[in-house]
Order: structure tokens, then C-alpha cells, then sequence
């Protein structure tokens, strides 16, 4: 069976990718340096799938500590999750973002290209179709200009893959452009567990829910959208991880540069996302109206048709399970994975 290495596994995406990676059948090996994560969701992941887990503590950018990890495994793909992603931090600390996502990508493909593994899945996101290109986003659209350095990290990451696997034509690279993933594995034993105050609509409406916040408030109410407020294409982690499973079939079977979106192709409204969630949970999420967060576009959403029908992919889950969900995950652990 074929072993596939998680770079930032042990986050909100990759933990629930190992999930379905296992299920599968796949070997996963994940390497973390938990800067936004936990030993325990790897712990949770082994307890959900039975299997276990071969795990490193190591900084991707330190490619001395990243070769031995190649040394020592028969890695056949790569999904390079690790990346810092908060949008506000970046404009804060743009070197930092660069400097983290940037090197953790370029000491991958270093190693990659020394051991010959000849497989890469990217995480990127719909923030790369920037502020020119008019909804819903196809993969053809060229990536437009970005309002923060977390985007254009994302944009230059995607540009350094391409590039490389012009270079290397043994080389495979699927970029996957996730669109707004929120829930949680249904067990509710993994979720997303945001340090600090979180930036997400979802996690900030569960931390309202569970009472760690005081109120939720609605950036902006005056959109040209169908209530005002902005909208997304909020899709089911559980989808999102099994979109990765198709990535992994697929990406042996391919050479080059290949783009998918992830996303459902249907938006809902932030005002939406508060109602279904006080009416699956059957509970009130305290919020107000406020005015505009800076560099919001008023509508993201993708045109989903070329994984269906590329990779045989399409989501199953609907806005009342990424609701319920989410809130199982909160209700089970208020501190996330500190217990
Ligand atoms: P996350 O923060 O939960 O997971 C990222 C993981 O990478 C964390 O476990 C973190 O500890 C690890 N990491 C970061 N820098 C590292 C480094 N230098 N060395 C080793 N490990 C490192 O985030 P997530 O939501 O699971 O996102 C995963 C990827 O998907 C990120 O690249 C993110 O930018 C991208 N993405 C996320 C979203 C979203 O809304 N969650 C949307 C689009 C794209
Ligand atoms: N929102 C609120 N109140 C909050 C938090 C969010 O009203 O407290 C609203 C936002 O204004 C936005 C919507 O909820 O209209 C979704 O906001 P998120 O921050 O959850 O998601 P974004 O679409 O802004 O950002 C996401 C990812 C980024 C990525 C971006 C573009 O988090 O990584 O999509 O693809 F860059």
C-alpha cells in the first residue's frame, strides 16, 4: 500500500484527511511542528481509524530534519498542508507568512526531488481568483490580486509548483483551491481548535454557542448579495478530506500541473449560516450587525464541475450537517484539545 506524508497533518484539514487517507487503506506518515496543533488530534485520528500513525515533531522548513524523514520512509506522495493561514496575522507579520509558507514549500520539493518523489497535493484556496475574477470561479480564470500576504503566498506557492514541474516532467503537482471548509469529523472527536480569539465565522459562532464568547458580530449588512451580508461556499471538512483521497488516485496516474477547486458551487449568506445553525442545534448564537471587515469580497463561490468530472468528486454533506457537526465538536470539547 502506498505511504503518503502530511505536512502539517495534524491540523484541522489534515487530521480529518489522515481519516479518510486510512480508511482507504493509504499509510500515512504526518509531520508537524504543532505551531497551530496538537499531539492529540493525531491521538484522536488513531482512535477514530483503529491504525496507527507514524508521526515526527519537525519544522518543514529544516531541510536537514525533513531529509530524514525521507530517508527513512519509502514516501510514494506528498499533501502539503503545513502553512500558517490567518489573513489579519499576515498583514501583521507579512515576513513571517512569506518566510513559513514560502520555505516550507521549497524544502519539500528539495527533498522531493533528492529522494525522487515525484508527487505533490497543495493546499490553496480560493482567495488565489483574487478581486478581478467574477463568480463562480473556474480553474481557467487566471489568479487575480490578493488583499493580504497570506493570499499571495498562496498565489507564489502555486506559481513555484508550476514552475517546478515544468522543470521536472517526472514531477506531478495537484493544486487543490479549497473554498470555506467548516464542521467536523462526526464522531465530534476532531474539529478545528483555533488559538486564541478565532478569525472564522464557524468556530466564532460554535465559541458563542458554547458560551467562550459573548456575542458574534455580522461583518457588514449593506452587500449587494441576497440579505446583505457576504457569501460562501462552505464545504464539509469530511468532503474536503475525501477530496483529497480522489487527488491521491489520481496524481499517479498523471504527470504536470493539474487545479482543482473544492467547494460545494452553492454560497449561503453569513445571516444563513447563524439561522441554520440555531436551528439544527436548536439554540440561540447571540450577534449584532457591524460594519465591514476590510478586504471581504462580497461573494466567493466555485463552479465544482471539473473535479466531478476529473476526479469522480463531488460533496455529500449539506449545510444542516456542517452545522451539527460543528457544534458536536464544540459541545464534546470547549477547549478544543486542551480538555
Ligand atoms: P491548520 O493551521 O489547522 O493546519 C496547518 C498545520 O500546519 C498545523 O498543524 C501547523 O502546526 C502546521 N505547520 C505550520 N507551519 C509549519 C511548519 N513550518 N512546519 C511544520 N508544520 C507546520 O490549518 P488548516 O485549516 O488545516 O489548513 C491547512 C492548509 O490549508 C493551510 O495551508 C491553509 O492555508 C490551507 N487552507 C485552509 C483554509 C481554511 O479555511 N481552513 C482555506 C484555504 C486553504
Ligand atoms: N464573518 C463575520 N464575523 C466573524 C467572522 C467572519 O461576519 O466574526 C464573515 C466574514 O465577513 C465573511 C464570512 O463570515 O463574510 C466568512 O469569513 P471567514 O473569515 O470564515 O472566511 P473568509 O471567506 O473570509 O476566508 C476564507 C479563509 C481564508 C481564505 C479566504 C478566501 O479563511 O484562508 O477564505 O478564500 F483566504
Amino acid at each position: 500500500m502506498k505511504t503518503i506524508l502530511l505536512a502539517g497533518g495534524a491540523g484541522y484539514i489534515g487530521s480529518h484527511t489522515a481519516v479518510e487517507l486510512l480508511n482507504a487503506g493509504y499509510d500515512v506518515i504526518i509531520a508537524d511542528n504543532y505551531s497551530n496543533s496538537s499531539p492529540e488530534a493525531v491521538r484522536r485520528v488513531e482512535e477514530i481509524t483503529g491504525k496507527t500513525v507514524k508521526t515526527y515533531e519537525v519544522d518543514i522548513k529544516d531541510t536537514e530534519k525533513l531529509e530524514k524523514i525521507f530517508q527513512e520512509n519509502n514516501i510514494d506522495a506528498v499533501i502539503h498542508f503545513a502553512g500558517l493561514k490567518s489573513v489579519g496575522e499576515s498583514i501583521e507579520k507579512p515576513v513571517l507568512y512569506y518566510r513559513n509558507n514560502i520555505d516550507t514549500t521549497l524544502s519539500l520539493l528539495e527533498c522531493m526531488e533528492k529522494f525522487n518523489v515525484n508527487n505533490i497535493i497543495f493546499s490553496s484556496s480560493a482567495t488565489v481568483y483574487g478581486e478581478e475574477n467574477p463568480v463562480p470561479y473556474t480553474e481557467d480564470m487566471k489568479r487575480g490580486t490578493c488583499t493580504n500576504p497570506y493570499g499571495w503566498t498562496k498565489v507564489m506557492m502555486e506559481q513555484i509548483l508550476e514552475d517546478t514541474a515544468k522543470a521536472n516532467k517526472n514531477l506531478s503537482v495537484v493544486l487543490l483551491r479549497y473554498f470555506n471548509p467548516i464542521g467536523a469529523h462526526e464522531s465530534g472527536k476532531i474539529g478545528e481548535d483555533p488559538k486564541g480569539i478565532p478569525n472564522n465565522l464557524m468556530p466564532y459562532v460554535s465559541q458563542v454557542a458554547v458560551g467562550k464568547r459573548e456575542k458574534l458580530t455580522v461583518f457588514g449588512r449593506d452587500y449587494d448579495t441576497k440579505d446583505g451580508t457576504c457569501t460562501r461556499d462552505y464545504i464539509h471538512v469530511v468532503d474536503l478530506a475525501k477530496g483529497h483521497v480522489k487527488a491521491v488516485e489520481y496524481i499517479f496516474e498523471h504527470k504536470g500541473t493539474e487545479i482543482f477547486n473544492l467547494g460545494t458551487g452553492t454560497p449561503y449568506s453569513v445571516t444563513e449560516i447563524v439561522e441554520t445553525f440555531e436551528k439544527v442545534n436548536s439554540l440561540k448564537v447571540n450577534h449584532v450587525y457591524g460594519g465591514r471587515r476590510q478586504g471581504d469580497l462580497p461573494e466567493c463561490f466555485a463552479n465544482a464541475d471539473k473535479a466531478l468530472k476529473v476526479l469522480g468528486w463531488k460533496t455529500e454533506k449539506t449545510l444542516d450537517d456542517m452545522c451539527r457537526d460543528s457544534w458536536r465538536w464544540q459541545k464534546n470539547n470547549p477547549d478544543g484539545y486542551n480538555k
